[in-house]
């Protein structure tokens, strides 16, 4: 199964009452295995979570700490794009050149790569002095 259908599939059980937006994402991590995340809300708004979120959580928690690629998609006009949060927790887990594919459920595709969502990133190098 491609990323992207992975991602398709997890975003059925998006937890969205208040967008009403689902959003799902899919990452192959460094051993090879796939996981997946989905957006998950609270009536308590901020202590909502993101479907990339997600996604690294359960990651981290299967014992992976390092993205070679990702996958988001979402019902959009355009190809969703991560918020600025995601593309931080994105970054600390994935190379700059790392491939990140935005997706809608129409089928419109765009690929980009991490560096490219976030250019000038704070990185550990910044604390070296420390
Ligand atoms: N959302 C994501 O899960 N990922 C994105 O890349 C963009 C936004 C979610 C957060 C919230 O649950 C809903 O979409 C609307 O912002």
């Amino acid at each position: 199964m491609s990323l992207i259908d992975a991602a398709r599939d997890v975003r059925e059980n998006a937890h969205v009452p208040y967008s009403k937006f689902k959003v799902g994402a899919a990452l192959t991590a460094g051993s090879g295995t796939v996981y997946v995340g989905c957006n998950v809300e609270n009536v308590a708004y901020p202590e909502g979570t993101c479907a990339e979120a997600g996604a690294i959580a359960a990651m981290v928690a299967g014992g992976d700490t390092t993205i070679t690629e990702i996958a988001v998609i979402a019902d959009s006009p355009k190809p969703v794009s991560p918020c600025g949060g995601c593309r931080q927790k994105i970054a600390e887990f994935a190379a700059g050149d790392v491939k990140v594919t935005l997706a809608t459920l129409d089928g419109l595709v765009q690929e980009t790569t991490v560096a490219a969502l976030l250019p000038g990133s704070f990185d550990a190098d910044y604390m070296s002095r420390v």
